[in-house]
């Protein structure tokens, strides 16, 4: 294949079906994406068998308004492969995207490249607009950090594009521990923008109970149950229902929702939450840093929209003189595009 390789994306590992027409490993010549979380945000949740219905739903639908963009562009016929995500993800929106993909392919007679969703995050680094320049590419070797919903995974990616793991989460992802508090304070999901939110509505200055983050045993791993259950002991505090176990968090859930915390209890927890998450994240980021002093930073997945944790990994960049990338908004969040890169 030649190195201006143009491919056809597909990603419905969760609960976004995207479609996207990537050029040359990195420049995105078209893309669609239809969220399905107003759908589950209903739920509390993705429910496996909703999100895969709706990619059933959307994802050739999206192909064909690509194609025809595509044709637009003169390219129809100029796709070299078909990507689509094979994992990790949900099982059954998987298996609609790898079937709606590979049927698609198998009909144009184009190979099918089965692609990991995480290598598709750490890529989301090398995108660009149709026509802008490659010379912001990133520099390898590079330490790479993916939060999202569903990981938390630092890596070591070497000059040949191999990757190392260094670390991840050992219990919940971080974008789990902000969706999973942000419920108890009643936010929608996923409520990690909703909670970050409400944290910037802390005065300045305010002095923020801080959470306690476990320490692992390994120095790049992290845990955040631990805040989660912190949150729900400061909740229980703010709401005067101090008799009741932290345990069960289905249910504290529920009784949150029928006594919702005082506002100000809220932001607090808010606040507490972001600032132990975005501590933890920047002191494994700095670590790993000070251990590869040859590297640079990327970073990606849905957390990396979070602007307090953007502010600190810069600030970790700079303190340590490496270069950092992080993808524009629309590009940290699932989306094909990074498939198609990957
Ligand atoms: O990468 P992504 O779109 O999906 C997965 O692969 O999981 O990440 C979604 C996650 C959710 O947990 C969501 O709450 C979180 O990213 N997220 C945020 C923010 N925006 C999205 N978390 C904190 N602050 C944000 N601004
Ligand atoms: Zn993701």
């Amino acid at each position: 294949m030649s190195r201006e390789r143009l491919i056809l994306a597909v990603e419905s590992s969760c609960d976004e079906s995207a479609v996207a027409l990537v050029r040359d490993g990195g420049e995105v010549l078209a893309e669609r994406i239809a969220s399905q979380s107003d759908l589950h945000a209903a739920t509390g949740g993705v429910i496996p068998e909703v999100a895969a219905r709706e990619h059933h739903r959307w994802v050739p639908k999206l192909i064909g308004e690509v194609m025809a963009e595509a044709a637009t562009l003169g390219v129809a016929n100029e796709i070299d492969a078909v990507a689509v995500t094979t994992g990790p993800g949900l099982i059954g929106s998987l298996l609609v995207g790898a079937g709606v993909a590979s049927a698609w392919a198998w009909g144009r007679g184009l190979p099918v490249v089965p692609t990991n969703h995480l290598e598709g995050h750490f890529r989301a680094a090398w995108l660009r607009s149709a026509g802008a320049s490659a010379a912001s590419a990133p520099i390898l070797p590079a330490i790479g950090l993916i939060v999202s919903g569903g990981h938390t995974l630092l890596v070591r990616i070497e000059s040949d594009g191999a990757m190392q793991r260094l670390g991840g989460t050992i219990d919940d992802a971080a974008g789990e521990a902000f969706d999973k508090i942000a419920r108890l304070l009643g936010a929608p999901y996923p409520g990690g923008a909703a909670l970050s939110a409400l944290a910037a509505k802390a005065p300045r200055g305010a002095r923020i109970t801080p959470l306690p983050i476990a320490k692992t045993e390994q120095p790049y791993d992290f845990s955040f149950s631990g805040v989660k259950t912190a949150a729900i002991r400061q909740a229980l505090v703010a709401s005067g229902l101090t008799d009741r176990s932290p345990g069960r968090a289905a249910t504290l859930t529920r009784q949150f929702a029928e006594h919702p915390l005082p506002e100000k209890g809220a932001i607090a927890i808010a606040a507490a939450t972001e600032q132990a998450i975005v501590g933890a994240l920047r002191a494994g980021v700095q670590r790993a840093l000070r251990a590869n002093p040859d590297c640079s930073l990327i970073v990606g997945g849905g957390v990396a929209a979070n602007g307090p944790l953007r502010a600190a990994l810069a600030n970790v960049a700079r303190e340590e003189r490496r270069v950092l990338v992080i993808p524009p908004l629309k590009w940290c969040t699932d989306n094909a595009a990074m498939i198609g890169a990957a």
